[in-house]
């Protein structure tokens, strides 16, 4: 009888580490990674045929959804006992992968990453408005500190900036909304027709306008996810931002994205982004006059608690892993 080597044990748990980053969130569900393996490395590319490129034209969105995919991958490892080492925007090759992940060993596991694996199921977005019992601060901390662990800064708003940032909103949705282009990219990823295993399915977007201070994405159409009529009264809004605004900073925001979402989740809390106000321009100023221009904003995020059960939130779908793993 032959027993498989460490490099394939290895390599199984870098194939299983992919397969567990295609969990991580991703603007409008186009899970726009690509992920080539080999022996000991994992290379993670930006999928362009997945990249919604009118709203999206530099794919800092898609790049921040990477970051997500990354982090996701990356505990994946270290929580099963592998040691790798992650490289960010290599500079040795191609000069399309965004990182790459190599083992090396076996390593005691990491028990954070042991938590943040065990929620990667159960993470999902939340468009409900969120009525009930406001999050405790100890929530709020310990989110911050999951952002900050990634390198990236979260400012949370106050009371008046809520109302900058649903102006900020609605101002973005409404130029967005002029442009057919940006319409119909739209609606092929909500709605309508799309590769299978993608995008948002109406089971995920409200069954009509939520009564929420900042409004929710506009799907151009209602979808079959039952929401009351309380307004989102206990939402607490927070704002990922960092020194840069080059693609390493879309990457490592959505690192930090997926600590933050992964901790607001073990505690309980829902999380919904926003990122109209980043995708216009001149709404992204609004939001960087909001930290005082002091760095650049990349993502807002509303963070609440819903008093239906979580459970009731439906999952979107996944692409099917030979779609987003390619073999050396
Ligand atoms: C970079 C980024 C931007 C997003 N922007 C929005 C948004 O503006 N509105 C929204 O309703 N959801 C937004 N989402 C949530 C995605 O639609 C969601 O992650 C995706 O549909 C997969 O669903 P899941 O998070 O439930 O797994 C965003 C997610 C990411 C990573």
């Amino acid at each position: 009888m032959t027993h498989p080597t460490d490099t394939q044990v290895g390599a199984h748990a870098l194939e299983e580490a992919a397969a567990i980053g295609g969990y991580a969130p991703s603007i409008c569900n186009t899970q726009p990674w690509r992920w080539r393996l080999t022996a000991d490395t994992l290379e993670l590319r930006l999928a362009s045929e997945r990249i919604m490129r009118v709203t999206d034209p530099e794919a800092r969105l898609a790049t921040l959804s990477c970051g997500a995919a990354l982090h996701h991958a990356h505990v994946a490892l270290r929580g099963q006992g592998w040691d790798a080492i992650v490289t960010r925007m290599p500079r040795d090759g191609d000069p399309d992968v965004l990182a790459r992940l190599r083992v090396t060993g076996r390593a005691p596991t990491d028990p954070a990453s042991v938590e943040y694996l065990r929620t990667i199921p159960l993470r999902h977005t939340d468009r409900r408005p969120v009525a009930g019992s406001p999050l405790d601060a100890a929530d709020i901390t310990a989110v911050v500190a999951a952002v900050q662990a990634q390198d990236t800064e979260s400012h949370t708003l106050r009371p008046d900036q809520i109302l900058e940032l649903a102006a900020a909103v609605d101002h973005a949705q409404c130029s967005e909304a002029k442009d057919p282009a940006w319409r119909a990219e739209l609606a092929a990823w909500a709605g309508g027709t799309r590769p299978s295993g993608s995008g948002v399915p109406d089971a995920a977007i409200p069954d009509r306008v939520t009564q929420t201070t900042v409004p929710g994405r506009d799907f151009g159409h209602h979808g079959d996810l039952p929401v009351g009529a309380a307004h989102d009264t206990a939402a607490v809004f927070v704002m990922l931002y960092g020194r840069g605004d080059d693609p390493i900073d879309w990457l490592r925001a959505g690192e930090a994205l997926s600590a933050g979402w992964l901790t607001a989740t073990a505690r309980g809390a829902t999380v919904l982004p926003y990122s109209a106000p980043i995708e216009v321009v001149a709404s992204r100023q609004a939001m960087r006059a909001m930290i005082a221009s002091v760095g650049h904003p990349y993502l807002l995020l509303r963070l609440g608690r819903t008093d239906t059960a979580a459970d009731l939130a439906p999952h979107a779908p996944r692409l099917p892993v030979e779609q987003i793993i390619d073999r050396a």
